[in-house]
């Protein structure tokens, strides 16, 4: 079956990103990398059971936290938590970011995957003070260039600097000229360890199709190193259709 079947085939819940949540010690990574601090006004834009304006209160003493979600559950979940610590300065809206108003922010987790959200956001994010950073996951806002990189942790401060096309992008993302197999498999695997269980059995499955994205992209992209497909990529193609059903050769331009 192509990738693209299989991904069909998974709960839409799980696909739309909408259940998904960083865990404990990826939201506690990913503030340390925005050095938040007491000066902070800081905003978790799709913030589900708000962790991490907990987090942000509790270790960072962040000046506020502002927590926005559209589902009505997850956002009386936060209320419930915060109050239960008997924490100020945490507030919550249940809107959808697109519409909601963004105030004096500092500091904002953005993990968004859905393109017409992306590029909604980033109108919105074109009026931000001067200064004000946005942590995005994997990618950069679109056509800018990241001002701090640690994958899969990347900083955009405003007023936004801008891309020359995406193999710039790239190109600083991963600190190289081009991309081989080790590269892609490195980042993949920085990937895996922000953002997952350590102990997931799912762990190496994720790494093997998340190298094969990167090779495969870069390749796409004219910014692969090798003028061949290497014998590792081979292998795992090989792998995923033998052991797991899954077809990706077809991605390969
Ligand atoms: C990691 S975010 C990303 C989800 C997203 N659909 C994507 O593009 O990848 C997940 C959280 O965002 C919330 N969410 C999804 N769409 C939203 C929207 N338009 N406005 C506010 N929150 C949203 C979900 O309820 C969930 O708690």
């Amino acid at each position: 079956m192509k990738i693209e079947q299989y991904l069909n085939s998974l709960p839409k819940s799980i696909i739309s990103g909408d259940e998904v949540q960083l865990p404990q010690h990826a939201i506690r990574n990913i503030l340390k990398f925005a050095r938040l601090n007491e000066n902070d006004v800081f905003y978790h834009l799709g913030c589900g059971d708000g962790r991490a304006i907990i987090l942000a209160i509790q270790e960072f003493g962040v000046r506020k936290a502002i927590g926005i979600d559209n589902d009505s559950e997850k956002i009386a979940e936060a209320r419930k938590l915060v109050l239960e610590r008997k924490l100020e300065n945490a507030y919550f809206e249940c809107d959808d970011i697109v519409k909601s108003e963004i105030k004096n922010a500092t500091v904002i987790l953005f993990w968004f995957s859905d393109s017409q959200i992306i590029e909604d956001m980033n109108v919105k994010f074109s009026h931000l003070n001067e200064g004000c950073k946005i942590i995005t996951l994997w990618n950069p806002l679109p056509n800018c260039l990241p001002d701090k990189v640690d994958f899969p942790f990347i900083l955009n401060i405003s007023p936004f600097k801008k891309a020359k096309d995406l193999k710039e992008q790239i190109l600083v993302i991963f600190e190289t000229d081009c991309i081989d197999f080790i590269t892609a498999w490195e980042f993949a695997e920085r990937y895996t360890k922000a953002i997952q269980d350590p102990h997931a059995e799912s762990n190496r499955f994720l790494t093997i199709i998340q190298s094969l994205v990167i090779w495969i992209n870069a390749r796409n992209m004219g910014v692969a190193c090798e003028k061949e497909i290497p014998a590792p990529i081979r292998n795992y193609i090989y792998i995923l259709r033998t052991f797991f059903g899954i077809e990706v050769e077809h991605l390969i331009k």
